[in-house]
């Protein structure tokens, strides 16, 4: 794929549903009563890969209309257990937090990823053993079994080794299942409170005290209704694509701006962006609105350790924003990115390298050099990773020669079409 300079992007976009709301909400609908329904579900590989997941363990998904997937449920410790293993792809929410929901049932499972997902830490094995679920893992690795302990689950208090909210959800899901008692997960920093808040709109006790959230065993999970809201990660290409690119002018409506992930826009606006969010709402108990965005020069900025968790997924286009921002720009505190979809500190600064940005990594980030003016551009690879294709895209869009990504087709892990969206308002 190659990606042609632009001179501005104008116009209006809606992008697909947050990802991880469609993989929470699959999951939670699979062990509810009754039937739920995810309204604007935002299909793409890694939300399908949990419609699968849902569907080996027995759950009935259709989809009567476009857009609006259906799943039977079967109750808080009826999943099947299937003859095979269940397939997560490349999704790690999928892995971490479905081995937290089958910790509480009665069967033996095993879950199974892709390359990518079987190099990365399952880190749930520990906590989900904590509470009597037999958990082995491959050094650590997927492939897992679980063997689930059914009602003798138990509560724990567990403090977080690292600010995942993967991790967190996972011991939360499977605190729903526990015995007796709450279970207590300690966050070192706060991370997306998408679960906690789907499971408190679904009137189950949940509460939040400073970096304490403990959840209570739950008799029954009552069906979802949830109309989904656009993910802001996928937003964040327009976002800073229009921030780059002079005379731009483009509207992205409907977007989720949970305060847990927009750490973007704080970091952008420091650096002078002019972002107005308005339009704001609530919709199954996350915040949402439209966002204006206009072009604007930048300055460079820090990001420290205690801001990653709020733009983690977004730091491979920080990177982008801050080659062109005047100054140095530089990240630290975001080892957690060495364990993404790929390693991320070493394939942000290798592909934007080979694109002529000035950026180094670091043990735990990276650095930056900005000029403003457009870096030269040429090939990179996505190394079969998501937010690395988009970013190769909106590289080449602020690029001088333009960008040629090879494997760009890893954008439909999250988001298929998006090229075609990002072509739908770009001038040339
Ligand atoms: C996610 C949490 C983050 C994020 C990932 C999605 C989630 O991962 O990077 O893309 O849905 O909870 P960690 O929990 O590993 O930080």
């Amino acid at each position: 794929m190659r990606v042609e300079p632009a001179a501005a992007l104008v116009g209006g976009v809606a992008v697909p549903a947050v990802k991880g709301i469609c993989q929470r909400g699959a999951l939670l609908a699979a062990i509810a009563d009754g039937t739920s329904e995810l309204r604007n579900f935002g299909h793409a590989a890694d939300t399908d890969s949990a419609l699968e997941a849902v569907r080996t363990l027995g759950a009935a998904v259709s989809e009567p209309e476009s857009g609006a997937v259906r799943i039977e449920g079967r109750g808080l410790r009826g999943l099947a257990e299937p003859d095979g293993p269940i397939d997560c792809g490349n999704a790690g929410t999928v892995l971490r937090l479905l081995s937290g929901v089958l910790a509480g049932q009665t069967g033996r499972y095993e879950l199974i990823g892709d390359a990518s997902l079987s190099s990365r830490p399952v880190r749930v094995d520990e906590p989900l053993a904590q509470m009597g679920a037999r958990v082995e893992t491959t050094d650590g690795r997927p492939p897992v079994t679980i063997e689930g302990a059914g009602e003798a689950l138990r509560p724990i208090r567990y403090e977080l080794p690292v600010a995942s909210a993967q991790l967190k959800s996972s011991v939360l899901l499977a605190g729903l299942l526990a015995n007796d008692g709450p279970t207590t997960v300690v966050e070192p920093q706060p991370t997306r409170d998408h679960t906690e808040r789907l499971l408190q709109s679904l009137g189950l006790r949940l509460t939040r005290a400073g970096k304490e959230i403990r959840v209570w065993p739950a008799e029954r999970i009552p069906p979802l209704s949830l109309e989904i809201a656009g993910d802001f990660s996928s937003a964040a290409p327009f976002l800073v694509a229009a921030t780059l690119l002079s005379g731009s002018e483009l509207r992205l409506q409907g977007v989720n701006v949970n305060p847990t992930r927009t750490g973007l826009l704080d970091v952008l606006e420091r650096m002078g962006s002019r972002v107005a969010v308005f339009n704001r709402h609530s919709a199954g108990g996350e915040p949402v609105a439209d966002l204006d965005v206009r072009s604007a020069p930048l300055v460079a900025t820090a990001v420290t350790a205690d801001e990653v968790p709020r733009l983690v997924d977004e730091l491979p286009l920080f990177a982008l924003a801050a080659s062109q921002a005047r100054g140095e720009s530089v990240v630290e505190g975001a080892q957690e990115l060495r364990v993404k979809e790929t390693d991320r500190i070493e394939t942000v600064t290798t592909s934007l390298r080979a694109l002529g940005v000035r950026i180094t990594a670091t043990e735990d980030g990276f650095r930056v050099r900005g000029v403003p003016a457009r870096p030269q551009g040429g090939r990179m690879s996505a190394a079969g990773d998501h937010r690395i294709a988009m970013l190769g895209a909106i590289a080449g869009l602020v690029s001088r020669d333009g960008v040629e990504i090879e494997g760009a087709e890893a954008v439909d892990i999250s988001f298929p079409g998006f090229f075609e969206l990002l072509e739908s308002v770009t001038q040339r």
